[in-house]
């Protein structure tokens, strides 16, 4: 098959963590005979210090005529102070909503070589740590109106049924390909939006009766993570909540570091990034772990490319790399090598066969 894939390659250690997924699909194309066309895209700090805007239009437009897109991570201290509506940051919440990919998938889920990387307790992890975060992405406080005047700022949290209703429908049938364990999380004792998305959630059970749904607030959802992982399926959730929430379900499994995510939306045309950020503090020195971005070019193929033999080569050889007791800085423990961040890509790629 030959797929155009739109690269964006960032800020920060963007670059180094995008180049060695390109690498692994590379082998990938050459093992199962697929030619992939990269694409080059400005989005961020990099498309500020280009052409003075976090996304132009023509940079978009190259996203969202692509077959998906493959992204590192955006921002950086040097972009602190360009105002609000110009930060890098800015660049991938018009990406997200101009490729209107409002179902972000989120796994958690614990590598049984890592299990001394997650700061719990071992009777804690032993249980098992395999959920996913479904995040609606589009919508919620981050597009809300934003306004500073006279010493008041304000942030507009706003979410409409039918908003509602289209991520409930992807967490049920996330849930209906696993466990059938959906849990909805909100701020129902406070907010309005979050009574208005517990109400939509417990129509649509009405329509997946094999789906056990239950309902919790997200600060409680915050503790039940860290206390008893293993209670959750999938959990469904709002934008800022599921960012919050994604950041602590990923440390219990060792690093940030290893974690992917899928964006999707009306098309199989998808976004594809890890869940962590740009770590400036670490950009150009070798050391980043690129794992999370191999693993969201994994899920590239599996749900945009319709290739799931070619996914479950990239993720066994992550799985044997890390079998080979090879560990990046994040997820160091004794008794295992360290290596950089191009060596880990290239060990990857020598771990992977055709299945
Ligand atoms: C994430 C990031 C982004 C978000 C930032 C960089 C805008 O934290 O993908 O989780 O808040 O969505
Ligand atoms: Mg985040």
């Amino acid at each position: 098959m030959v797929k155009n894939i739109a690269v964006i390659r960032g800020d920060g250690i963007g670059p180094e963590i995008v180049n060695e997924a390109i690498k692994v699909l590379n082998r990938v194309a050459e093992l199962y005979g697929h030619t992939f066309n990269y694409t080059e895209v400005y989005m961020g700090g990099c498309a500020i210090d280009k052409f003075g805007d976090p996304l132009p239009a023509s940079e978009l437009e190259k996203c969202v005529s692509s077959d998906s897109v493959l992204l590192g991570a955006v921002g950086g201290n040097k972009w602190n102070d360009v105002p609000g509506n110009m930060r890098p940051e800015k660049g991938l919440l018009r990406l997200r909503s101009g490729m209107g990919v409002y179902s972000n998938n989120r796994p958690a889920k614990i590598w049984k070589q890592l299990a001394e990387a997650s700061p719990l307790k071992r009777s804690i992890v032993d249980n098992g740590i395999d959920f996913i975060i479904v995040r609606e992405l589009i919508g919620g406080i981050y597009f809300g109106e934003h306004k500073t005047e006279n010493g008041i700022a304000t942030d507009v949290l706003k979410y409409s049924e039918a908003e509602i209703e289209r991520i409930g429908r992807i967490g049920f049938e996330t849930a209906r390909k696993r466990n059938k364990r959906l849990c909805s999380v909100e701020k129902s004792n406070v907010l309005d939006s979050s009574r208005l998305w517990k109400k939509v959630m417990h129509r649509l059970a009405e329509e997946y009766p094999e789906i056990e749904l239950s309902d919790m607030l997200v600060d409680n959802c915050a503790m039940q993570i860290v206390k008893d992982p293993s209670q959750f399926d999938v959990i469904v959730t709002e934008n800022m909540f599921g960012d919050i929430l994604s950041d602590e379900a990923s440390m219990i499994t060792g690093s940030i570091g290893m974690i992917p995510s899928s964006s999707l939306g009306a098309s199989s045309c998808g976004l594809y990034e890890p869940i962590h950020g740009s770590a400036p503090d670490i950009a150009g020195k070798d050391i980043a772990n690129p794992i999370g971005t191999i693993l969201s070019a994994a899920m590239m193929l599996r749900f945009s490319f319709d290739m799931p033999d070619e996914a479950d080569s990239i993720e066994n050889a992550v799985s044997a790399y890390l079998d080979a007791g090879c560990r990046t800085s994040d997820i160091m423990s004794e008794g295992c090598r360290l290596v950089g961040c191009k060596e880990c890509g290239d060990l990857i790629v020598e771990f992977l066969n055709k299945e």
